[in-house]
């Protein structure tokens, strides 16, 4: 099972064993960052592995190799003589381990460090991008066979993430740790068992003079508690989200929680891609059981998709990905996760006869009109591109039309509820129009009987479902949609129902 490292970073031995104290729990490894120390400090390693009472890497980064330290390689050689210096019987008063970096040839330190028991893990770093040769490299990088090889590339798409993963299973039996640096590679960190790494390195990245030791780096209670590191073995079955940018998704959150509480042994991580076709050359790779499909892959993942269900095939979109015999199979919970939430908003068992406007014709609007469709409702959808709106109203016999005002007087026919399912209004989108409202439809005027809905949640209440409320709506935004569809999902990768049971406990935070 991969071991959990905790990077020390602080500039002082003390402060390094302030954090560990308070990780100890955690980890299985400390890595002593000796390039992050003060200038004095550095003097005092020896003693660190007895007072951090837990096996410790010494490690003296170089610039160069996206650390710390700028002097020469004479000045590095005598910390690390140094710090092994005066070895002890009791190993485990003497470094457990020592980085040397490939192009570092130091025999006589090597030799005491073996003698007394410190192992090398011998590093190569490339903190620019990814190298073409990893497979040669991992085969010949070691002095001699009982080094551990360390290889920390920065993954500047998914395809360096993929030529790491496959470099390293070509040597399923060497002792290794594999690393994917930045966003790209997140999930070579969480996923160090399925990257067949001898351990995976952390960070305590909510002490404030504890910085990232390395890009990428997940926080060490989050890779405890929310991934559940330690409980990760090859037996561990592998879920995640796929996207892009993907730069913050609360779904690990949700289902690891379930799966927790509910004695699953697996595990949900984020799976940043820029490239689906590479991603899922890795989820084939890692054994990935099931996927969260979200921007912009939604249709990308269709032709990869050896069947899928009617709810894809009529949405054109597939937002959830499961493992099959033949390949992976499809299907759209985002359909159902919105009729449900619909129907619980209104407390009526179907919305047959009831008018609806769905403003936004993309591929939400496209889940909802399919839902609408089949709850038997009347509608008429609104797109700012006109010729999408009638593209998609065309599937179901709907009314359609675009967004100037002649079009929006058709709505006093279709207000007995409004979706919202565009982008406009969405944190950080304030790109509606010169009157710097983020609002869809700023020229229509609510009479106050709408039932309204807008599928956005961040932020919670956006400008055009506030003016909703104050006409006096009822009103409800998309987080309950996020949830049934996600409770979808889950039954769909597990093939039982969702516990609910759990709901109260699990949530997507930050949304
Ligand atoms: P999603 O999958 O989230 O629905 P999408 O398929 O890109 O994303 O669709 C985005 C929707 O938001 C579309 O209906 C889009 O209108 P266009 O088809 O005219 O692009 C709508 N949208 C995005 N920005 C908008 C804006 N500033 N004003 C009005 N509609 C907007």
């Amino acid at each position: 099972m991969a071991k959990m490292c905790l990077c020390l970073t602080a500039n002082t031995l003390q402060r390094n064993l302030e954090i560990l104290n308070k990780y100890r729990k955690y980890v299985d490894v400390a890595e002593l960052r000796v390039d992050c120390l003060e200038p004095d400090e550095r003097l005092l390693i020896r003693r660190f592995p007895e007072q951090a009472n837990i096996p410790v890497i010494l490690t003296i980064r170089r610039d160069i190799d996206g650390g710390a330290f700028i002097g020469g390689d004479g000045a590095r050689i005598g910390l690390m003589a140094r710090g092994l210096a005066y070895a002890e019987a009791d190993r485990r008063r003497n470094f457990a381990y020592l980085d040397l970096e490939e192009d570092l040839s130091v025999p006589s330190l090597e030799e005491a460090a073996r003698t007394f028991g410190t192992r090398i893990i011998r590093s190569y770093h490339n903190t620019k991008g990814t190298d073409a040769d990893l497979s040669v490299k991992i085969r010949s990088m070691r002095h001699s066979e009982d080094e551990i090889v360390k290889i920390a590339v920065t993954a500047n798409s998914t395809k360096d993430v993929l030529n790491l993963l496959r470099a390293g299973k070509e040597y399923p039996d060497q002792e290794k740790i594999l690393i994917a640096m930045g966003h790209y590679g997140v999930y070579s960190r969480i996923l160090a068992e399925q990257f067949g790494s001898f351990l995976s390195y952390t960070s305590a990245l909510s002490e404030p003079d504890s910085p990232s030791a390395a890009p990428g780096q997940v926080d060490v209670r989050q890779m405890a508690s929310l991934y559940r590191f330690r409980n990760i073995t090859d037996a561990t079955k592998v879920y995640g989200v796929v996207g892009f940018p993907l730069k913050a998704t609360s779904s690990p959150h949700f289902f690891n929680t379930v799966f927790e509480l509910e004695g699953i042994n697996a595990v949900y991580v984020p799976f940043p891609a820029d490239s689906i076709t590479d991603f899922m050359k890795i989820a084939h790779e890692l054994n990935v059981e099931g996927l969260s499909v979200t921007v912009p892959y939604k249709e990308a993942v269709i032709p990869f998709l050896s069947s899928q269900s009617s709810e894809v095939q009529s949405i054109g979109a597939c937002n959830t990905v499961s493992r099959c015999a033949q390949g992976w199979m499809g299907t759209n919970t985002d359909a159902r996760g919105f009729s449900d939430s619909l129907l619980a908003f209104l407390h009526k068992p179907n919305i047959k006869r009831k008018r609806v406007t769905v403003i936004g014709a993309g591929g939400v609007a496209r889940a909802v009109a399919f839902a609408l469709y089949h709850l038997g409702a009347k509608v008429l959808i609104l797109n700012r591109t006109a010729h999408k709106a009638r593209r998609l109203a065309g599937l179901y016999k709907f009314a359609w039309g675009g967004m100037a005002d002649r079009e929006i007087e058709m709505m006093d026919k279709y207000r007995d509820i409004i979706v919202q399912t565009t982008s406009v209004g969405m944190d950080g989108n304030n790109t509606n129009d010169a009157s710097g409202f983020s609002d869809p439809l700023p020229m229509y005027n609510f009479c106050g009987k709408e039932e309204v809905i807008d599928l956005i949640y961040k932020p919670e209440m956006t400008v055009f479902l506030q003016r909703a409320a104050d006409a006096g709506c009822r009103v409800q935004n998309g987080y309950d949609m996020l949830i049934r569809q996600a409770r979808y999902q889950y039954a769909w990768f597990m093939g039982k129902e969702f516990p609910e049971h759990l709901l109260t406990r699990v949530q997507f935070p930050g949304t």
